[in-house]
């Protein structure tokens, strides 16, 4: 089998790359490694960018998102009892964000590749990837008991943090930094009306609490938790008066209650690892980067890295130039670690900390109230929320 860019992963990098070379007529075939039900049964992100939302229009997975997206000018941050509403359509000149499920952004460019007859292999055991720091690399896999490769000119590493691309790079070629959070998120998914119309971020002396939204029946909360904690732990009942605590008076006694239908415990982690190009192989999304979820930036950054990455691979193609593929590390960086110091910042401000301490406490209550009175503070929270430029 040959293709022209070998993309492992189907999660959303792999999936929207896939579909930005489709149109500029590049052939890609996408090997995952789990079924497309196990994919998009992952809950995960749910506020997209307008960087996102214009990438997946380009690409004309846009249609359910315009219709049944809910877009978002602004949201609460809650602390001492109080919201406090941070404007990010005034704050930012006019922009905002989407609300809209990544399960449904994979549904949507599940739908296109198969509705345009391009080839993914699901369900591909023990991929391993070969010859990248040569001129023909090579994925292979097992499936059905037989042995398969796929020849190429490109290895998209697209497959998320716990991937086989990014351990693939020889020891040394690679410098990762990484920062571990002591405390995760429990999230629980609930057929309710959500508590309020926007995102409410709680920073609480019991800890953090985060309510969101897929739809107007159709909430997502989740609050910070012990890292040795287990979902068996926390019965819905036992989640919701967690919750409840954690916001103020008014949400609390609002708060719509129900069933679980999802319930699980996320680990918080900031992970770079640079840079992001080993000869024919470009990692991208997750596989190169991590970002803690309190600033909802993880599957904007996988958007923008494919973003780069598409250019740079059809510009080698249409002009013969490497400059973009020479450029794609560089230019990806500087994003990322701006989003990295950006969703660190928001971790910090809103979690508790085992060593937050009384002072702790004080400065981050000083921060929160700063910001809800601050025009240039809360500028900058809103500038870097909605999502910075991309450059060209
Ligand atoms: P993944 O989604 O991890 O996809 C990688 C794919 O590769 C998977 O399908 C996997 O099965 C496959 N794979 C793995 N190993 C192999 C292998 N060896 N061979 C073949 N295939 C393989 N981001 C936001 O922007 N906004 C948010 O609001 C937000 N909220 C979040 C909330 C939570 C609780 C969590 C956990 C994350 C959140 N994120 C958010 C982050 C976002 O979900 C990720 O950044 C995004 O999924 C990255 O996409 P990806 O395609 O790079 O990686
Ligand atoms: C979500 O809806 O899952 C979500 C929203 C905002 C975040 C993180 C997660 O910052």
């Amino acid at each position: 089998m040959r293709t022209q860019v070998a993309i492992v992963g189907a999660g959303p990098s792999g999936l929207l790359l896939g579909q930005l070379l489709h149109k500029a007529g590049i052939d890609a075939v996408i090997v995952e490694q789990r079924s497309a039900q196990y994919v998009l049964g992952r809950i995960r992100a749910g506020v997209l960018e307008q960087v996102t939302v214009d990438l997946l229009e380009e690409v004309g997975v846009g249609a359910r998102m315009r219709r049944e997206g809910l877009p978002h000018d602004g949201f609460d941050l809650c602390f001492g009892g109080k919201r406090h509403r941070i404007d990010l359509h005034r704050l930012s000149g006019g922009r905002r964000v989407m609300v809209y499920g990544q399960t449904e952004v994979t549904h949507d460019l599940m739908d296109a590749r198969a509705t345009a007859g391009l080839t993914t292999i699901y369900e591909a055991a023990d991929v391993s990837i070969h010859e990248f720091d040569g001129t023909r690399p090579k994925v292979r896999w097992r499936r059905d008991g037989h042995e398969h490769e796929l020849e190429c000119d490109f290895i998209a590493g697209c497959d998320g943090f716990h991937g086989v691309c990014r351990p693939s790079v020889p020891a040394g070629a690679i410098t990762t930094y990484e920062k571990v959070y002591p405390f995760g998120w429990l999230g629980v998914l609930s057929r309710t009306p959500p508590v309020s119309h926007e995102l409410i971020y709680s920073n609480h002396e019991r800890g953090f609490a985060l309510c969101s939204m897929r739809s107007h029946s159709l909430s997502r909360y989740y609050v910070q938790c012990s890292l040795d904690d287990n979902v068996e732990h926390w019965s819905d009942d036992a989640f919701w008066d967690e919750l409840r605590r954690r916001l103020d008076p008014a949400a609390a006694q609002s708060l719509v209650t129900g069933a679980s239908i999802e319930k699980s415990i996320a680990p918080l982690r900031s992970f770079v690892a640079e840079p992001m190009r080993f000869g024919r192989l470009f990692l991208a999304g997750d596989a190169a980067h991590i970002v803690p979820p309190t600033g909802a930036k993880g599957l904007n950054l996988a958007a923008s890295d494919v973003r780069y990455l598409s250019r740079a691979l059809i510009e080698s193609y249409t002009e013969h130039s490497s400059a973009g593929l020479d450029a794609y590390s560089e230019r990806c960086l500087r994003r990322i670690w701006k989003a990295e110091r950006f969703s660190w910042w928001m971790t910090s401000l809103l979690h508790k900390f085992p060593d937050t301490g009384a002072f702790g406490q004080r400065l981050q209550r000083a921060e929160l109230d700063y910001l809800a009175g601050s025009v240039a503070a809360s500028t900058a929270l809103a500038e870097n929320y909605v999502g910075l430029p991309l450059e060209i």
